[in-house]
């Protein structure tokens, strides 16, 4: 039998298996528990350690094991409860997008071979230049995520700055250290891309923030120009953070931009996380100058309940990506008009149709309730928010700016305060474990605490509530034990 042979007796079942474990997981992911209860990595080992199949295996037998091994280990992040990290729930719509762009495996490299691929994918970006605050003349590529796209926006900083030798020298178009100027909580993609780019961690000159975690802007002003003057160093880009990876604050991006033209720097923004903010009301104010940054990271797999993986990078004027990514290759043709062409904005030559599922999110949700459904989670965050100034055993560790809360619990009586960062540590797994909950362990200057991150669009007052009750119920029990 050839594969097409196999595929057509298959076709039915596999439809079926689908249909059935999209009804079932619909109706069981706000329920139960968050995650497999004690989980320990080590107990797939089945899975881990299954040989390379070298004969065909039988569909059922392909299904049981989906069945036994791979879906009762995965976490709910479509549950309400699950608060961890910046992973929200997707919305189902996403999964036809994904769905139907592996069955049409759609290659978004050059128009001709993808044109509605192409059209889709300009138009998301175009959409999302629009929630960003940018112009006609911005552009941007899907990326994998906010890492990529912050990759990507050096990549660019790097060439506009130093000029076209850095695409062919590279780091040693100029001699000097490069230098890239932002918060201490500027999230690590930025170290990781520095030292992709030959640029190197070192040189990612990490400033102060205040005590709301906004970037030191004055502080950041007297390093660039001490390292312009020395002449040692090439300052290149500025990052500023909308929404921080910590708690979700947002730099002074009006001060920061201001300060990017005064030195000839590029503005730079992670707004992976706080980029969608821009549709809720009120939103942060901060996010009205989202649009005066040079390049943007945006995630529509973050705010916008996208399926992972799906970033992008934006950027205000569309022919800086092709100044930094279109290179001569074997593949001569380009597509008409010029300059729409996918591989020439970005590293991969092979893309899938990513932009399907966003381009499908946003019609079908649209931005008035995407914009409601947000100010909803920053009004969830300050309604946890409150819970926690409300009882004296728990504080803020840090000022809740979006959609994130970070505390502590703080030991109750005195004498329990040898068990406060023990307590603090244990709380996320103890909840982990026994499926109640899935939260994060934070440390903020020292202290061990939780973080709580609303970008649930399942969660509600309740769920909170709830949350409060497990983590008193875990304190308590930690002063009796
Ligand atoms: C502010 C910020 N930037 C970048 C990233 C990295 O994004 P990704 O995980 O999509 O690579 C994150 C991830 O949470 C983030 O919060």
């Amino acid at each position: 039998m050839d594969f097409d042979e196999i595929q057509a007796k298959d076709l039915g079942i596999c439809m079926a298996y689908l249909q059935k474990f999209w009804g079932d997981y619909a109706d069981s992911r706000a329920s139960g528990n968050v995650g497999p209860s004690g989980f320990h990595y080590n107990d797939l080992e089945k899975l881990i350690k299954e040989p390379l199949p070298q004969a065909p295996q039988p569909l059922e037998h392909i299904f049981d094991e989906l069945d036994t091994q791979v879906l009762p280990n995965t976490v709910k992040t479509a549950h309400p409860m699950f608060m961890a990290y910046v992973t929200p729930p997707s919305l189902d719509i996403c999964a036809l997008g994904d769905a139907i762009s592996s069955i049409l495996n759609q290659n978004v490299s050059f128009a001709k071979l993808s044109p509605a691929g192409t059209a889709v994918e300009g138009k998301v970006i175009n959409w999302l230049c629009e929630i960003a605050g940018y112009s006609s003349k911005s552009g941007g590529v899907m990326v994998s995520g906010g890492s990529m796209a912050n990759l990507y926006g050096l990549a660019i900083a790097r060439r506009t700055i130093v000029g076209d030798p850095a695409i062919a020298h590279g780091n040693y178009a100029d001699p000097r250290p490069q230098r890239i100027y932002c918060s201490e909580h500027i999230h690590r993609s930025v170290h990781k891309a520095a030292m992709l780019l030959g640029i190197g961690a070192e040189n990612v000159c990490t400033i102060s923030a205040d005590q709301n975690h906004r970037v030191n802007v004055d502080e950041m002003e007297r390093k660039i120009l001490e390292e312009k003057e020395c002449g040692v160093f090439l300052p290149t880009t500025i990052v500023g953070a909308a929404g921080t990876r910590v708690c979700g604050a947002f730099d002074d991006l009006k001060r920061l931009s201001e300060l990017a033209d005064r030195y000839d720097l590029w503005f730079h923004v992670d707004a992976a996380f706080g980029g969608a903010l821009r549709l809720a009301s009120p939103r942060p104010a901060e996010l009205d100058y989202l649009g005066l940054a040079d390049s943007i990271t945006f995630d529509p797999h973050k705010l916008l309940f996208v399926p992972f993986d799906s970033g992008c990078l934006l950027v205000r004027e569309r022919q800086h990506l092709l100044d930094t990514f279109a290179v001569e290759g074997e593949y001569l043709e380009r597509s008409r008009p010029p300059g729409v062409d996918y591989a020439d904005m970005g590293m991969q030559l092979g893309r899938s149709m990513k932009a399907l599922k966003v381009w499908l999110a946003l019609k079908y949700i649209g931005t008035k309730r995407y914009g409601e459904e947000l100010s909803k989670l920053m009004d969830l965050a300050r309604y946890f928010e409150e819970l926690v100034r409300k009882d004296q055993d728990f504080e803020l560790l840090a000022p809740v700016a979006s959609t994130v809360v970070c505390f502590r619990w703080r030991g109750g009586e005195k004498r329990y305060s040898h068990l406060l960062n023990d307590t603090n540590q244990s709380i996320p797994a103890r909840l982990r474990n026994s499926g109640v909950a899935f939260v994060n362990q934070i440390r903020i200057n020292g202290m061990d605490g939780v973080r709580v991150c609303m970008t649930n669009f399942r969660t509600q007052k309740r769920h909170l509530e709830a949350l409060m009750e497990a983590i008193k119920k875990l304190c308590s029990d930690s002063m009796t034990s």
